[in-house]
């Protein structure tokens, strides 16, 4: 069966951020089934999810709450259109985000992934200025490593190059700001040691432009694509006074900080910030169903709400929006954090992710650890001292992963950047076991390293 598997899937499909030739020397890992925190092959061999399943499993695979949410819905209602048709379960989630997100944010309006609640709030900034009589506020201010997305909209207010770099020519043009990454400051301050000099940065394009831009977009505390990078709340609390200074809206894409992952339900909330667009995805629905959500202020919507032919309608809109039973996945998924205490388990979670990265610290490739909540990183180097990162040919994160793969690990890297977005149902002794391989693992790359 397994052997099959992959002989089929190499014939037919094509894989996201794959080199597809590299499958040729360790092709797709087929997995028949999951539970809690780990994955299983065919051959019944597991492998610890420590990345969530890219970073939306929640309450861990195979919850009997959610798959039996999951099922009624479907016994009632598995889909219809949303426009001009309504449901309980797309009626009841808004509800509860609304109740549940920073005050202010009354709206819910629904997608079905992380770049589309991205773009849909871009694209409702946008339009509530044209609306509102301020058509030259027309561009994003979004920092220089961020990821917000795949769509042409969202690479364009993205700054990770490695993935951005090719599509540059299809952008359109938007201001970057310095990101507060305190290990490799841009400002060239040292770590906790500084007047948060990048802020200065924002501030300054902000009071040029002001009048051209629409909106700040900005991934709460932690960076994920650009690298795990997590800066100081100050940093956020900053650009949310300076949006209010300068009248423009600050948008918070929490697809991947939202429902706990920082220890708080949404980063926000660190910084006691009220955006005036939040946008959800992943662990929306604990990462069982695919599903979006851009949320916005009541003075967003009532922007866009006047009579027909005055042409302030928010035309947009996908196919699955609102899907139903990606709406029941979630309103189970919500109601797990209350009934499983989920925030409070978050606590244990980064003490012993903490702890452990400051064990990896003392090895001599480990440059930087960072963690929130339960996210942690840490960034490999050739070189401590001057910071020299590992090149694009030495490959150092993809033996990590191969080698953690052996060791029945997901330890999927970002470049040089080796990371546990850990679910939050992982148990103490399951992540006693994890940290353990993971410390093998890792402590033979850099033997590896520093013999080659
Ligand atoms: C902060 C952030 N925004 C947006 C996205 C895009 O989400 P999706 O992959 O569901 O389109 C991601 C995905 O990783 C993300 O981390």
């Amino acid at each position: 069966m397994k052997d099959e598997l992959i002989r089929k899937d190499l014939k037919y499909v094509w894989h996201p951020y794959t080199q597809m030739k590299d499958c040729e020397s360790l092709p797709p890992v087929p997995v028949a089934r999951a539970e809690g925190v780990r994955l299983y092959d065919y051959d019944g061999n597991f492998y610890y999810d420590t990345v969530s399943s890219w970073w939306c499993n929640v309450h861990g695979h195979n919850h009997p709450a959610i798959k039996s949410a999951i099922k009624e819905q479907l016994d009632s209602l598995e889909h219809v259109l949303f426009a001009g048709f309504t449901h309980r379960p797309a009626v009841e989630l808004a509800e509860r985000l609304v109740a549940i997100t920073p005050p202010g944010l009354a709206k819910v309006f629904y997608s079905d992934n992380g770049s589309t609640a991205v773009e849909a709030a871009m694209k409702m900034s946008f339009q509530y200025w044209q609306n509102t009589g301020k058509e030259g506020k027309t561009r994003f201010l979004s920092l220089d490593m961020a990821y917000h997305g795949d769509t042409v909209g969202t690479m364009s207010i993205s700054g990770v190059g490695l993935f951005n770099e090719r599509y540059r020519p299809l952008f359109f043009d938007s201001f970057k700001a310095p990101t507060p990454y305190c290990y490799r400051c841009p400002c060239g301050r040292e770590k906790g040691k500084c007047a948060l000099e990048c802020l200065s940065r924002a501030e300054e394009i902000l009071k040029e432009n002001a009048d051209t831009i629409a909106a700040v977009v900005i991934e709460p505390l932690l960076m994920g694509a650009g690298g795990m990078i997590v800066y100081p709340v100050e940093y956020l609390k900053g650009i949310w006074e300076l949006s209010r200074k300068y009248g423009v809206h600050l948008i918070a894409d929490e697809v991947a900080t939202g429902f706990g992952r920082t220890g708080k339900m949404f980063a926000c909330e660190h910084a006691g910030i009220e955006p005036d667009l939040m946008c959800l995805s992943k662990g929306i629905t604990s990462g069982y169903l695919p599903m979006g959500a851009t949320l916005a202020t009541e003075e967003i919507f009532r922007a866009f709400y006047d009579d027909y032919d005055k042409l302030k309608t928010f035309y947009h809109g996908h196919t699955f929006t609102a899907n139903p039973i990606s709406c029941a996945a979630a309103r189970a998924s919500i109601d797990l954090f209350e009934e499983e205490k989920t925030l409070e388990k978050v606590p244990e979670i980064n003490g012993k992710l903490v702890s452990f990265l400051e064990e990896m610290a003392e090895l001599p490739i480990v440059g930087d650890i960072r963690s929130i909540g339960a996210v942690g990183a840490m960034e490999l180097v050739k070189d401590r001292k001057t910071k020299e990162p590992f090149g694009m040919k030495e490959r150092v994160g993809d033996e990590v992963y191969r080698r953690g793969l052996e060791k029945s690990l997901l330890l999927r890297p970002l470049g040089n950047v080796i990371y546990f977005f850990l679910p939050l149902c992982i148990k103490g002794d399951e992540m006693d076991d994890v940290f353990r391989r993971a410390g093998e693992v890792i402590g033979s790359v850099a033997y590896l390293v520093r013999s080659s």
